[in-house]
């Protein structure tokens, strides 16, 4: 049976039981129909804007050992670096004055930064005027606390996958309870706060994955990142298959359609599959952020999450101008504002 009446009542009520969203998951009849409905309400909230975000990648260190990624503790084949403050901050200023609005820090999960050193690396960007997101993996609320106080304004945290079971067989030593403990300590710290998931694991089921939309839902959270998973070497997931790509931007449009106003970005690793065509995919199934990572090939090629993570091998003044172009090619525009989603900015009464 067509998933079309689905479909339908998801743009309407902007929710919908676990078991419709599995219908609709399943079924591949509508998804130019489910595509074009996400893209229009994109356009109808964020108005043809995208918002261009400088991602640093400042260690590749990790002490955790998540199956999928190449950056897990247990992969001794990887060299592995830190970046100096100095370096930090030398990127920071090149995006601000390229004109990026935000800067997004990123880096394994590891203490390879001191809270103080990180502390002093947030209030020297701060001087930029941009806006600051982390993506540091799970802290403790003190840290949280700390690096709010010191100029963070945004936190990615994917909560990956709420299935148990899952969860469990691909993160040793992890649990999901304390996650999602993360997630709502960043939320109540004021943060805009950002999840996601990693679509396509072995094992992943529609039924797992309509269930894992609707948690991002019940947190609403003010982003949403969804990206495939993709086989890394030296892991114990290397020989599996990559993830379904036209599932991912599914999912993308039904969180597009679940919550209107939030910020989701074309993830890298959907231009990491297909390099011609996956960003703006994303863009035409609802994602309105790009995040273009800034750092130089030498620390980008040992930022190894996965294989063929994309980058343009551009100066970050030429990367800015470069997606530029590409919006306008289709008719999109860079957003001057600060980045902020509207979902945030409604939340906090901003
Ligand atoms: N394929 C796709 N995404 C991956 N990540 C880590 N390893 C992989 C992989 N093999 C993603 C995780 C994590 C983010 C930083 O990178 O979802 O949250
Ligand atoms: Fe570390 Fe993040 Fe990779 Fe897990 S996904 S091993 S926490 S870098």
């Amino acid at each position: 049976m067509s998933s079309l009446k689905y479909i339908d009542e998801l743009a309407k009520n902007r929710e919908i039981s676990a078991y419709k969203l599995e219908k609709i998951l399943a079924d591949d009849e509508c998804n130019e129909y489910l595509f074009a409905l996400a893209n229009a309400t994109r356009k109808q909230y964020a108005k043809s804007e995208v918002h261009l975000k400088a991602l640093i990648e400042i260690s590749n260190i990790c002490q955790k050992e998540c199956f999928y990624c190449g950056l897990r503790k247990p992969n001794k084949e990887l060299k592995r670096y830190k970046m100096s403050a100095y370096e930090i901050i030398g990127y920071a200023k090149q995006a601000a004055s390229s004109g990026y609005k935000t800067i997004v820090l990123q880096s394994g999960e590891s203490q390879a930064f001191s809270d103080e050193l990180m502390c002093e690396i947030l209030r020297e960007i701060k001087n930029t005027g941009m806006q600051i997101t982390l993506s540091l993996g799970e802290k403790s609320y003190k840290q949280y606390l700390m690096y709010k106080d010191a100029g963070a304004d945004r936190y990615l945290l994917r909560i990956e996958t709420t299935n148990k079971a899952l969860y469990k067989k691909f993160h040793p030593n992890m649990s999901l309870k304390n996650r999602i403990k993360c997630l709502v300590n960043l939320k109540n710290l004021g943060y805009e706060t950002g999840s996601g998931l990693l679509i396509g694991l072995p094992g992943y089921t529609y039924k797992i994955m309509a269930k894992d939309l609707l948690f991002l839902k019940k947190y609403d959270f003010d982003m949403v990142g969804i990206g495939p998973f993709i086989p890394s070497k030296n892991t114990p997931l290397s020989n599996e298959k990559v993830a379904n790509i036209k599932l991912v931007l599914k999912a993308n449009a039904i969180t597009r359609l679940m919550l209107v106003d939030i910020n989701i970005p074309a993830t890298t690793a959907l231009e990491s599959i297909d390099r011609q065509n996956g960003r703006k995919m994303a863009l035409l199934s609802g994602a309105n952020v790009i995040m273009p990572s800034i750092t130089s090939g030498k620390y980008h090629e040992l930022y190894s999450l996965y294989p063929g993570k994309f980058r343009l091998d551009m100066s970050v003044e030429n990367t800015y101008k470069n997606f530029n172009d590409m919006l306008f090619d289709i008719g999109e525009k860079v957003s001057l504002s600060n980045g902020n989603s509207l979902r945030y900015n409604e939340r906090m009464g901003l």
